[in-house]
């Protein structure tokens, strides 16, 4: 793109679409300058494209993605739906109060339970990050975050929920609760955000400016569907994609374990305690590493050893001599075989690199067997193994760190949309199922990469709750908030309860593993012996094999295997599940007003100003390091002031916050306790200054 144009999205959609990439040659876009970039791609700033003017903000050289309202914040309304506000809008300011309304199993009826919030995800998520009693569990503590947020893919999910917003509303949403979940996560956390095309790109953006570019982890293709479709106009979407990003560099994915079915090729024939394989001594690129391509003599037949033709020895001449020096003694000889050694290395004799010497034995060849003989008695060989036919190997040692995850994830492996939709069914036989569940096995393997037992998950688009339910039988604790009631009450809920009491037998909770009746060799595995069954099979049915029926179908039905009756998760633990309350607070110009009869105003107060409420002699006030709050449901007036002041220990200061003040009240408490200080609820929480981040 160059330095005054327009990109791809604005310039497809026209007039018509709210949002654009725009760079600018320098600073603020003047509106001649934005006159100039909107006609070079057809727009018209005289219609609905006015917009561009205040809203595009441009940097010098710099690519930004800029939207409709992006200064702005959507307050969610409680019929459903958003309105645009300020992000100072004290409805958006205001911390929600989170209210108990159910336990399931056991749990300690503390904040550090795994909490199942309804309401919505940026309400419930500020309020973990602001009251003080959550905070201290949960901020900065989160290690996963997964999100399977609406797609935005233009359509309606029946009854379940809406997606079919606007662009900038999509982007404002998403980077709203972003933020909010960045703020939840350690320092070594990791976000996973689940996408399909349709916002993926403009997501990626909002999250390269919470995170930074340098910590965009990946991004994983998940293959959703089963099959193809063929009621789409042009493509039938295969894949969903997963952005993945750490907090900050600290974040790191954990490997998997070893493949067990792998462990099997690594031994220890020399005593070497970590076990290794043989493997080809040499590496492919000879013309490249000509230094690397000479003659090697055998300790055991004299012969000289070559790399195959195109190959080289694996690593530099001093180590391969070093290596076999521990057998027998070598010495360096250049010998007359420039026409063998251009032959390895594929490249005509005038352009071999020559004089590379061989490595020749230095004793007798007699001697030199016996000398290998003894050293490899001796055990713990070298790098290079000399085998019992005299030929070359090279140890390969068994890594100890598992495998990095890859970035195509096969439903083969994780499981597709279908397999999702069949858990739910399973759970709810007979109920419409949720409309678009994840299967269980991709969160397990999300869960898996990302975090370790005990550590915490948050998923804020609950849906029908996969990924609590996933955590849950992976022993990692959760949260998960959900907004529709409904959607909680006939799916989140009740799934959630079953994975408690173990009556969820779906999912991973039986993992899909087969196992085979018969015990197997070193080498083979399940599958191996799966695939050599489905092959005699198909010999034996079609009649090619000259063997007795009944020993072929003796063994065809020793080689059956079976899903394991192994369980991952047998019931146990418990959850809370909260309501996001509703707002104190209504707005009229630019003052704000308390609902009337609204209860537990001290702690309302006390969340909205971060004081952790505390019980002691003085009944219940809100502590902030040695500030005490102490909230009057009434009018703060000098005898309120004398009482509260009467509470206090000796190096305490006041917060007295009261719904009407005296006109005196300030100045006397400021004269009477230096550092102490009057709030009226509520304007006096929701400064004009205070904005959401
Ligand atoms: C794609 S679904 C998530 C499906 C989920 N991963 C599962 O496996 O069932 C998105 C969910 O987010 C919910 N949602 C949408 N907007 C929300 C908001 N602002 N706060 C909380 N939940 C919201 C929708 O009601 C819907 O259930």
């Amino acid at each position: 793109m160059t330095s005054d144009t327009v990109a791809s999205p604005m310039a497809q959609d026209g007039a018509t679409r709210s949002l654009g990439l725009l760079v600018a040659p320098s600073g603020r876009a003047s509106h001649h300058e934005l006159w100039a970039m909107a006609t070079s791609v057809g727009l018209s700033l005289d219609g609905p494209a006015r917009w561009l003017t205040e809203t595009v903000r441009v940097t010098s050289k710099r690519l930004a993605l800029t939207w409709f309202n992006q200064d702005k914040a959507l307050l969610p309304l409680p019929a459903g739906g958003y309105e645009w506000v300020e992000r100072n809008d004290p409805r958006i300011t205001e911390v929600r109060l989170l209210r108990e309304t159910g336990r399931v199993g056991e749990v300690t009826g503390t904040s550090a339970d795994n909490l199942l919030i309804v309401g919505d995800s940026y309400q419930a998520l500020h309020a973990l990050n602001s009251i003080p009693e959550y905070a201290q569990n949960y901020r900065g503590k989160v290690k996963l975050v997964y999100i399977d947020p609406p797609f935005n893919t233009e359509q309606t999910f029946g009854e379940f929920y809406d997606d079919n917003f606007d662009h900038s509303v999509w982007l404002t949403i998403f980077r709203d609760r972003v933020k909010q979940l960045s703020d939840l996560m350690s320092d070594d956390g990791v976000i996973w955000v689940h996408l399909d095309d349709a916002e993926v790109h403009r997501a990626r953006m909002v999250l390269d400016a919470e995170f930074g570019i340098d910590n965009h982890l990946g991004t994983v293709v998940w293959q959703k569907a089963d099959g193809p479709r063929n009621d789409l106009p042009n493509f039938s979407p295969d894949h969903d994609t997963l952005l993945v990003y750490g907090k900050t560099s600290e974040a790191k994915l954990i490997r998997s374990a070893r493949d067990e079915s792998l462990n099997s090729i690594y031994k220890s024939v020399d005593g070497d305690p970590r076990p290794w394989y043989d493997d080809n001594p040499t590496a492919p690129s000879a013309h490249r590493n000509q230094t690397w391509v000479y003659a090697i003599q055998s300790p055991i037949t004299g012969d000289l050893m070559y790399p195959a033709n195109g190959r080289c020895w694996g690593t530099k001449q001093e180590t391969v001599l070093a290596a076999l020096s521990e057998y027998a003694p070598y010495k360096q000889v250049v010998i007359d075989d420039d026409e063998r050694r251009a032959e390895v290395c594929g490249v005509p004799v005038a352009e071999l690199r020559k004089g590379i010497p061989a490595l020749l034995l230095d004793v007798p060849l007699e001697e030199a067997r016996e000398l290998t003989d003894k050293r490899k008695a001796a055990g713990m060989w070298p790098e290079y193994i000399i085998r019992p036919k005299g030929s070359i190997g090279r140890k390969r040692i068994q890594p100890d760190k598992g495998s990095n995850a890859r970035t195509m994830w096969f439903n083969s492996e994780v499981g597709h949309n279908r397999e999702a939709k069949a858990e739910i069914k399973a759970l709810f036989p007979g109920v419409n199922p949720f409309s678009t569940p994840k299967p269980e096995r991709l969160l397990r393997k999300i869960i898996e990469v990302s975090t370790r037992p005990g550590e915490i998950v948050v998923d804020c688009f609950a849906g029908s709750g996969t990924t609590a339910a996933v955590a849950h039988k992976l022993g990692r604790r959760w949260i998960t908030v959900e907004t529709v009631k409904n959607t909680v009450d006939n799916f989140t809920a009740p799934r959630l309860a079953k994975v408690v009491d173990g009556s969820d037998m779906g999912g991973v909770t039986q993992p899909k593993e087969r196992v085979a009746d018969i015990s197997l060799p070193d080498g083979v595995t399940v599958s191996m012996l799966d695939e050599a069954r489905k092959v005699l099979d198909k010999l034996v049915k079609a009649k090619v094999l000259q063997a007795d029926p009944d020993t072929l179908a003796s063994l065809i039905k020793q080689m059956k295997t079976k899903p394991t009756k192994e369980r991952l998760w047998h019931g146990g633990g418990g959850f809370r599940t909260l309501r996001v309350e509703e707002p104190r607070t209504v707005v009229a110009g630019n003052r704000a007003f308390l609902v009337e009869g609204a209860p537990n105003l001290g702690r309302w107060v006390a969340a909205q100003l971060g004081y952790t409420l505390t019980f002691d002699r003085r009944g219940v006030v809100g502590l902030k390091n040695r500030d005490v709050l102490v909230v009057v449901d009434g009018m703060v007036d000098e005898a309120q002031i004398a009482h509260a002041v009467s509470l206090l220990n000796d190096d305490e200061t006041l917060t007295l916050a009261g719904v009407a003040v005296h006109p005196d009240a300030t100045s006397l408490l400021a004269n009477m306790l230096v550092g102490s200080r009057v709030i009226k609820v509520p304007n006096g929480l929701f400064k004009q200054s205070k904005v959401i981040r």
